[in-house]
């Protein structure tokens, strides 16, 4: 049985990467909505309906899911859980973590976390003021940078980096709230002192709680899928794993 990892683009590679590098022998399918992309400008009801009909259309080839995505967790998860048996592990801005170092949190996230009222939660449970930047075309910006080397997009997310590090003078860390955002990890730890945090090793510990052996294999099953008319794109989403991959275990 696979475990299905679902984000509208190239986010969720930085958590598959994480999960890997500890389960090699995992079966996984990963599906990038490259068609749908980006969630983050869309409505809750629009991503809540999308994501049923994905996680249906794989019911049968799996027995988990892996919202590698915080915009998903934090807008569809609780109706998704209603709607289907099998598990479903979720993605939350690591603003826990955060708070047990920092005085305020700058907080990065896409414009639907920062309407959730999961996020809300979240927030008031850790009792510590938070600064929320949700860049309206960060997510997509990264999907056309890493994927077809778009140099607008590359001015447009060194220009965001600036911002939120200019926003964030009054923070001791920055939250990186959506799984693409973890692709500009190395700049923004080159251009700021403070401590970046992101949520992919949380997600990692939930999955190695919940995994079967069903789900292991000696040669694993790892299939990438994409919603994108242009299939060229499953290929680099497969070589942008890797990478992502090769990186973390270098490290
Ligand atoms: N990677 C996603 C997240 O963690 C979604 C980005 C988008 O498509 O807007 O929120």
């Amino acid at each position: 049985m696979n475990v299905l990892f679902v984000d509208s683009g190239i986010g969720g590679l930085s958590v598959l990467a994480e999960v890997i590098r500890d389960i090699p022998n995992l079966n996984f399918i990963y599906f990038a909505d490259s068609a749908f992309a980006p969630y983050g400008t869309m409505t809750k009801e629009q991503l809540t309906a999308r994501l049923k009909q994905i996680i249906s259309q794989f019911k049968s080839q799996i027995n988990m899911v892996v919202l590698a995505c915080n915009t998903a967790t934090t807008n569809s998860i609780d109706i998704l859980r209603t709607c289907f048996s099998f598990q479903i592990i979720g993605s939350e801005p690591a603003i826990k973590p955060a708070a047990k170092i920092s005085e305020k949190i700058m907080l990065v996230c896409t414009p639907l976390t920062a309407k959730s009222k999961r996020l809300d939660s979240l927030i008031m449970s850790c009792n510590k003021p938070v600064k929320i930047f949700a860049p309206k075309h960060l997510a997509y910006c990264i999907d056309n940078f890493y994927l077809n080397n778009n140099r607008h997009a590359k001015v447009c997310i060194d220009k965001t980096i600036e911002n939120v590090i200019k926003n964030s003078c009054d923070c001791q860390s920055i939250v990186l709230g959506c799984t693409h955002y973890c692709f500009l990890k190395d700049k923004f730890k080159e251009k700021t002192k403070l401590p970046i945090l992101d949520g992919n090793f949380g997600i990692k510990q939930q999955v190695k709680k919940h995994i079967t052996l069903s789900n292991l294999s000696e040669h694993p099953n790892h299939k990438f899928v994409s919603s994108a008319k242009n299939k060229e794109l499953v290929k680099k989403y497969q070589i942008i794993f890797l990478q992502t991959l090769a990186k973390l275990t270098d490290v």
